[in-house]
């Protein structure tokens, strides 16, 4: 079994999970992990769990790298059961002398494992600027709600300049590599980006406020252990990831559109090329995306690197087109901000799908181009009111701000 020093005697003591593939929905490609780490010092500290199932695969990790010594403080950062799973059962293996975690968390481990097993432990609720020292190190604890849950929060070694922020930063990255500097950094950043958009796009102004939160706290930051994926060690990578989130969280996308559409019988489709025709025309970059057959984290990420989103249907029963349906549930559920957006679409004797596409996309707030429906087969003419609208949304791309 490997053992791997993220950096100052803290350890990462995850679990590998090479199989998992739907997360509450979101498709991964490619596994992911559960991190947690162990912080050697007069004290030790282990700062959290894993998923049911993987307790024991992490345990051993923590007693190779503690050489057999007493966990004194185990902090949950997150309750969320992919993080809190195997909690109790370590609870019950480690004997920690205390439990760290937010006010929040505590309900929260109540209510999933029991506030009786909970009322044994000897929890200690921590809030922003509380701090536990471990003799040399210092563990300081920032609360952040939404990041992703309520009960969230981030654990800073102080005098490592490591921050160790659960979900935040995270990818879904199953690999025999541990830090990001040794896997392709393509790779890293596609799922970091996939990751973002799936899980954290809908608290973009939390993450502005933690970030601001950081700033102020004076924590400086020169390695980030995240609860997912590779870990962050160089000033360049902790750069990258932290400039990368500012951007997300902002709103800020390429100068590209994303084209997604499911047909039926491909009169929808042949809109799509046509719509593509007319951003190439403006020599705008973008992306087609048949939502049927593209897994919908796929798509998302695709929407947050995208400053225009065209979005068509057929009609199906006077509505959208069930793959629509399904991503646009998605999709009003990760509330993508600052786009440049339009609705589009066949119907046969009776519309529905495009006057109800552009009022989702409308709900959202987008900047919205006039929706353009057609009935049965698109003609010559139509055909050139599809590359019109694909001309449009490239020009109101490039004048985005
Ligand atoms: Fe990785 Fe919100 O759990």
């Amino acid at each position: 079994m490997d053992r791997c020093l993220l950096r100052d005697d803290i350890w990462w003591v995850g679990a590998i999970d090479w199989s998992e593939r739907d997360f509450h929905g979101y498709e991964l490609a490619r596994g992911t992990t559960y991190n947690a780490y162990l912080i050697l010092d007069q004290k030790v500290a282990l700062v959290d769990g894993c998923r049911a199932g993987f307790g024991e695969e992490m345990l051993a990790r923590v007693q190779m790298c503690s050489g057999g010594r007493r966990v004194d403080y185990l902090v949950v950062n997150h309750v969320e059961p992919d993080h809190s799973g195997s909690i109790p059962w370590l609870v019950e293996e480690l004997a920690p002398r205390e439990i760290i975690c937010s006010k929040r968390a505590r309900e929260a481990l109540s209510k999933y494992y029991g506030a009786d097993v909970i009322g044994r432990w000897n929890v200690r609720v921590v809030a922003t600027g509380d701090q536990v020292s471990l003799g040399a190190k210092t563990l300081e604890f920032i609360e952040a709600p939404m990041l992703h849950w309520p009960d969230s929060m981030f654990t800073y070694v102080r005098e490592a300049k490591t921050l160790l922020p659960n979900d935040a930063f995270g990818q879904h990255l199953a690999t025999a590599r541990r830090f990001a500097d040794e896997v392709d950094t393509h790779i890293v950043m596609e799922e970091a980006g996939k990751y973002y958009a799936n899980i954290l796009m809908p608290f973009g102004s939390q993450i502005q406020k933690m970030l601001g939160k950081i700033k102020d706290m004076g924590i400086e930051i020169e390695a980030i252990g995240p609860s997912h994926g590779v870990m962050w060690r160089r000033p360049q990578d902790v750069a990258r990831i932290i400039e990368a989130y500012v951007r997300w969280s902002s709103g800020q996308a390429s100068e590209q559109i994303v084209v997604l559409y499911d047909t039926m019988w491909h009169s929808t489709e042949k809109m799509t090329l046509a719509i593509a025709e007319g951003i190439a025309q403006e020599s705008v970059d973008f992306r087609i995306i048949r939502i049927g057959t593209t897994p919908r984290s796929e798509a998302a990420h695709a929407v947050l690197e995208s400053r225009g989103i065209l979005v068509g249907s057929p009609t199906l029963n006077n509505g959208l087109f069930p793959t629509v349906a399904g991503f646009m549930t998605y999709l009003k559920g990760l509330r993508p901000k600052n786009k440049v957006a339009g609705a589009f679409g066949s119907c046969g004797w009776a519309g529905g799908a495009v006057s109800q596409l552009d009022s989702e996309l409308r709900a959202l707030g987008f900047d919205m181009l006039e929706p353009l429906e057609i009935k049965y087969s698109p003609t010559q003419d139509e055909l050139e009111a599809c590359v019109r609208l694909g001309q449009e949304a490239a020009r109101r791309v490039k004048s985005w701000v």
